[in-house]
């Protein structure tokens, strides 16, 4: 009975739609929302048909007419041709999800005008020729993840002007055509993941005017175009995750974006990229977590000046250098759990006064005298439950930070002030170009750092480079010495709790001598890496040694032509006495024939020169 009611209504629609009065049709719709699919769930008062999960292998029939939501996921529907939907009008939400749909043929959803949502995620689709989503000017939703999709044709979004949000992600995609978007003047949201994409082009990207979130996830790109995003003026929220194969974000990749959501995680970043923060003077929330980064160097965002949420959780952190979070002056909440953090001085947040949570769990900490602070302060601060828990010294391992009375802080969180053993003075002496090495041992809780200072007040750590640096263990190794280093090096051990000094004088004798000449020149060409020169004066150091090279090659030659023709002359006045007059070197050679104009000797073959000797 229902079902020949939606047969007749079937074709009063498709002849004369137009023609139906109104009330016959309000009359015909009042006796067909009893019509429904066998198997599916209707719900008439919505206007909605559910056929999840039924086998179906086609569209069903008895759909009723003025149908507005129809749900045919995890079905078995194989292709939808033109005619498929065309029945149905009125349809706002279609959801074809988890089919095998491998075929949309153009046409598939023209008639659907009112189209807000179009779910077609875990199909078996590899191609989308244009034209299937002509039309659609109303639709919002697209959903094209998971298929096989490999490749973004240009223009086949061109209708889809109020198109919000469109997931592409999980394809086999390998190419973004560099028009594929254009047209998607609404799109809000775009989700692209899990593909094959090497690239991801600025001009593909550069028609997405009214993004506002772009979510880029689990791709195997290795790198970002120089800005990369510089069209995207209304984007808010950026997120790179779950990109190994990134290492670098330079400076101008996000030249032009005003975000005020970055999220850059899991991929092989090994410094902050603070270079590439210049302009978002907007962003509020920053997630570097999972990257290896190991040290948060002095300012490395300072021109955050608005960011409330900075998390760099598990990203090997082992140092935060003094001043590392300054500029951060509207910072809330800072988690750096899951480090490698021994301790976290108080320089390094002294500027961040608006700190309300502080996650620093799980962390290797000392708690010695540079957490005094902390636990000083641990009323103003939460840790949001999880307390920090001291590793070191072996007496308070496993405590946690609230578990100390404030009267016993003095007694634990102490610091032992380093101690050089051995503290007299060392005296050396060494000619122009030797090795001389000076030790510096010393003891103190935590261990302490050794720095040397030179006769010329040159800082030398485990850091420099060139002739002088240090050798683990404090020991200070200075290579091809001059006469220049003479004078007393100073030897500086410190720690959170002071510092100690010793000393050792060095005295450098002049030889003259071919190898000191040479330890000489080595020496400073060694020194171009100590000092940090201009390009005038590495050019001036350069042209200077140069010339010293020159010399000496030049006084070399004269020394050996001397003792070269000294032999000749031997050889003569041998000969001489011998009497002999047959001293002609015969010496031979042939030019290889070369092709051209400039090489035209007559006979081109051998030729063959004669060299008397006296
Ligand atoms: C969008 O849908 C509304 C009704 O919801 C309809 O009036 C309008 O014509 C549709 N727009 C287009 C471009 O078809
Ligand atoms: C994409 O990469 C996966 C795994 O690396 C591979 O199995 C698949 O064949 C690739 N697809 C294309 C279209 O290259
Ligand atoms: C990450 O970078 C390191 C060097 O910085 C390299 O050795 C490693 O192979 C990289 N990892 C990947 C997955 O590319
Ligand atoms: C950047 O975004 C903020 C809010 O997110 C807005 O107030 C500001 O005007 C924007 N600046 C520019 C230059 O668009
Ligand atoms: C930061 O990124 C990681 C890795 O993607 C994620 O697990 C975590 O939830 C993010 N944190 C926040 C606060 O969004
Ligand atoms: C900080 O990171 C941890 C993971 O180490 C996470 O469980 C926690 O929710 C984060 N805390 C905040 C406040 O986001
Ligand atoms: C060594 O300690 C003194 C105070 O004890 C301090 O003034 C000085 O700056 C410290 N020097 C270094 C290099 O840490
Ligand atoms: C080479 O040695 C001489 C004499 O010892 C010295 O005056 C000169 O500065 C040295 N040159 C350099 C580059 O060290
Ligand atoms: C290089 O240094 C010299 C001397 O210190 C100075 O006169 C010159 O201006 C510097 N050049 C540049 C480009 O900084």
């Amino acid at each position: 009975m229902t079902d020949c009611v939606s047969k007749i209504m079937f074709h009063t629609m498709s002849m004369c739609w137009q023609q139906v009065l109104g009330l016959t049709l309000m009359a015909l719709i009042t006796r067909c929302t009893v019509s429904c699919p066998p198997r599916c769930d209707c719900a008439p008062h919505i206007r909605s048909v559910l056929c999840h999960r039924k086998r179906l292998t086609a569209i069903p029939e008895g759909i009723p007419i003025e149908t507005k939501v129809l749900d045919l996921s995890k079905n078995r529907l194989r292709c939808i041709g033109p005619g498929d939907l065309a029945t149905f009008p009125l349809l706002e939400e279609v959801d074809l999800s988890e089919n095998i749909i491998t075929n949309l043929e153009p046409g598939a959803f023209s008639n659907l005008l009112n189209l807000r949502s179009l779910l077609l995620r875990g199909n078996q689709l590899k191609l989308i020729p244009a034209g299937v989503f002509s039309r659609l000017a109303n639709l919002t939703r697209l959903d094209l993840s998971e298929n096989k999709i490999v490749i973004l044709l240009d223009l086949m979004f061109q209708d889809l002007r109020n198109l919000k949000q469109l997931e592409v992600g999980d394809n086999d995609l390998v190419y973004i055509s560099q028009r594929a978007f254009s047209g998607l003047l609404g799109l809000d949201q775009l989700t692209i993941e899990k593909c094959n994409l090497t690239s991801i082009s600025g001009e593909s990207l550069s028609y997405l005017q009214n993004l506002a979130t772009l979510r880029l996830r689990h791709l195997a790109i290795s790198f970002l175009e120089e800005q990369n995003f510089r069209k995207l003026y209304n984007l808010k929220e950026l997120e790179i995750d779950s990109w190994p194969l990134l290492e670098t974000i330079t400076p101008t990749t996000l030249y032009g974006l005003n975000l005020t959501y970055l999220s850059i995680t899991s991929t092989n970043l090994s410094s902050v990229p603070s270079g590439a923060f210049r302009n978002l003077v907007y962003l509020q929330m920053l997630n570097l977590s999972y990257n290896p980064i190991t040290t948060i160097e002095s300012g490395s965002f300072r021109d955050l000046i608005r960011l409330q949420h900075l998390y760099m959780v598990n990203t090997l952190l082992s140092t935060i250098q003094p001043h590392a979070f300054l500029g951060l002056r509207q910072l809330r909440v800072l988690n750096i759990s899951n480090n490698l953090l021994v301790t976290l001085e108080e320089s390094a947040l002294q500027t961040v006064g608006n700190l309300v949570v502080l996650r620093l769990d799980n962390n290797p900490l000392s708690c010695d005298c540079r957490l005094l602070w902390l636990v000083q302060k641990k009323i103003a601060l939460s840790f949001d439950d999880n307390q920090p828990v001291c590793a070191s010294p072996a007496d308070i391992q496993g405590s946690r930070l609230q578990d100390f009375e404030d009267t016993a802080l003095q007694d634990y969180f102490t610091c032992q002030k380093p101690k050089i053993r051995d503290r007299k003075p060392q005296r050396v002496t060494a000619g122009e170009g030797q090795t001389v090495y000076f030790t510096c041992r010393a003891d103190g809780e935590p261990a302490p750092v050794i720095m040397w200072v030179s006769p010329q007040r040159r800082m030398i750590t485990s850091r420099s480079s060139g002739r002088a640096t240090i050798l683990p263990g404090g020991t200070l190794e200075i290579r091809f010495v001059q006469v220049h280093d003479s004078g007393t090096h100073i030897c500086i051990a410190s720690n959170a709790g002071g510092n100690d000094t010793s000393f050792a004088v060095l005295t450098v004798k002049v030889q003259r001598s071919e190898g000191a000449l040479f330890a000489n020149m080595t020496g400073a060409l060694l020194e171009f890496n100590e000092t940090a020169f201009n390009d005038t004066q590495v050019f001036l150091k350069f042209t200077l040694d140069l010339k010293t090279i020159l010399v000496s090659t030049a006084m070399g030659c004269i020394t050996f032509m001397g003792v070269v023709l000294f032999c000749f002359l031997i050889l003569f006045v041998w000969s001489r006495g011998r009497g002999h007059h047959k001293n002609n070197f015969s010496v031979e050679y042939s030019f290889r024939k070369v092709d051209g104009p400039t090489m035209s000797s007559g006979q081109g073959g051998a030729r063959k020169f004669n060299m008397k000797m006296i």
